[in-house]
């Protein structure tokens, strides 16, 4: 059988998911979110089923003290993890950053390896073990759900490794996480290490043991499974795999192989599958990483047959390839969803199948746009639904507002955009030009609106198949070391375009309010 198998549902088989995409994942260069992506993300988390949560390093910034205090007042069911380096300061910042958790958890971490200690860290391996005693125990003071890590673990001497972990347990640390910090190990190696740490460390059943694995190699899930048959019972992982350099474990990759290899592996998680498919779009799009065509089970080609003998093959039993279905993990068939006929009623219930919960305000919004977008596009699929309303829902109080565009292109030039914004309520206009349509839009918005910020991406994305599908645009901004991704959605690349240029500069405006109010102004 290789459709889902049933796991054991055995309490010692339980995986906690621990999720740190807002955190591990962010510090990816380019994936900063805004604080309002980040409680969208953390809020489908939530209900997906994570049981902890990541939320940021409160130290590191203002922003991040502030995703971690939100997140931790939002989310209802999961943990909330904020995570802090081994010196007192750390610690009370992310205890501080914790208060309103239902459920709090610091996860302390400290370089246990010789190259981190000597030249990271200038400390002697005496001096670490002093500070990982003191961080647990500081912890502690905040919740009795304190993590711990020794950074770099994999390339640390294991007789030390030995000895610092049964220090964090003794000092009170419930996790201990044994990361793969430069996904250096290989699958055996890690099995062998955390053998080790439950054969040699006396108290190590005091605490569960986690896997924190970095895809360097591209064996970060290998790894991560791996640890988990030596006994973890938790994995550190992101959607999409985002993270430092080549990521961490992609959470997807991880729950569906338990999954569907249940009769291999009776570990299971308490992840609603059918929820992963939308986890990833919305992290791929808040971050503006497209996910790569044959990314396993999230990738566009993941349930896709191209050749005649493999559609052959699946139109007598889809068994005969695919070894889950793609509404397991939340792919529907492309579906023709609407016309332009559909009513509201209609339309709220299609978005509620998708998983979306809109206010009164946001769903006339929708509902409008998707009239309008029925009336232009001959066929209305799930997919140009989902389009639509993200960038309805990312949408905040917008300072600047797209009017109207018209633009020139072609060979003959020079083209040109003509281009009216509503600016807190007062209308402009100007014409431009530029080294091509998408230029001469974006000088036209930095002639009404006056910046300095740096544009980092501009991406486009086909929503849907044929020349008529609604393109999805990304536009990083930079300004002064913050980053922002806007988006916008049309079946015209031009006003997409402009839209997400747009949507990126109210975001950076509210960046702006948050660290210097009344400076809204260009
Ligand atoms: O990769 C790593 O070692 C980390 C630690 C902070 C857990 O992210
Ligand atoms: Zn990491």
């Amino acid at each position: 059988m290789t459709q889902k198998q049933q796991h054991n549902g055995s309490k010692n088989d339980r995986v906690y998911i621990f999720d740190t995409t807002l955190r591990d994942g962010e510090q990816s260069p380019g994936a900063s979110m805004t604080l309002e992506e980040k409680l969208q993300v953390a809020e489908l988390l939530d209900t997906m089923g994570v049981d902890i949560i990541e939320a940021g390093f409160p130290i590191a910034s203002n922003g991040d003290f502030e995703s971690v205090t939100e997140v931790a007042k939002l989310v209802k069911n999961a943990q909330v993890c904020g995570l802090a380096r081994a010196g007192a300061k750390d610690i009370d910042r992310a205890g501080e950053a914790l208060k309103h958790a239902k459920n709090p958890r610091i996860h302390t971490f400290i370089s246990t390896s010789p190259v981190h200690m000597k030249h990271k860290l200038q400390m002697s391996p005496e001096d670490v073990m002093e500070a990982v005693a003191f961080s647990v125990s500081h912890a502690r003071k905040y919740t009795d759900n304190v993590e711990w890590s020794p950074e770099d673990a994999t390339r640390t001497d294991r007789d030390y490794l030995c000895a610092v972990v049964e220090t964090a347990i003794k000092a009170g640390a419930t996790t201990v996480n044994i990361p793969d910090t430069v996904g250096y190990t290989m699958p055996q190696e890690y099995v062998e290490t955390i053998t080790m740490l439950r054969n040699r460390v006396p108290n190590i059943d005091k605490a569960i043991i986690s896997t924190h694995c970095h895809n360097d190699l591209g064996l970060a899930v290998a790894n991560s499974l791996a640890g988990v048959q030596a006994g973890a019972r938790q994995i550190e992982c992101t959607i999409n795999g985002i993270g430092e350099r080549a990521g961490n474990a992609a959470l997807e990759e991880i729950v569906m192989a338990l999954n569907v290899r249940a009769d291999l592996m009776p570990q299971w998680t308490g992840i609603e599958t059918t929820m992963l498919a939308r986890a990833s779009k919305l992290v791929s799009a808040v971050t503006a990483f497209p996910v790569q065509y044959n990314k396993a089970i999230v990738g566009q080609n993941a349930f896709a047959h191209e050749s005649g003998i493999h559609q052959d093959g699946m139109l007598k039993n889809n068994q005969t390839y695919e070894i889950m279905t793609p509404e397991s993990v939340g792919i529907s068939q492309t579906s023709l969803v609407m016309g332009k006929h559909s009513g509201r009623h209609a339309f709220r219930e299609k978005i509620k199948t998708l998983g979306y919960e809109l206010g009164d305000n946001q769903l006339q919004e929708a509902f409008t746009r998707f009239k309008d977008l029925a009336d232009r596009k001959k066929h209305v699929f799930d997919d140009d639904i989902v389009a639509l309303v993200d960038d309805e829902v990312a949408k905040g109080i917008d300072t600047i507002k797209l009017s109207f565009l018209t633009v020139i292109a072609g060979s003959e030039g020079p083209q040109t955009a003509k281009l009216g914004l509503d600016i807190d309520g007062h209308a402009s206009q100007v014409e431009s030009t530029g080294d091509g349509p998408v230029d001469a839009i974006f000088n036209a918005i930095k002639a009404l609106f006056p910046h300095e910020a740096v544009l980092q991406l501009y991406q486009v994305h086909a929503v849907t198949e044929g020349t008529d599908a609604q393109a999805e645009v990304s536009v990083r901004l930079e300004e002064n070391g913050k980053t922002v991704t806007g988006r916008g959605a049309d079946t015209d690349t031009m006003v997409a375009s402009a839209r997400a240029y747009i949507s990126a500069l109210n975001k950076l405006l509210v960046k702006r309010e948050k660290q210097a109010p009344g400076t809204m102004s260009a």
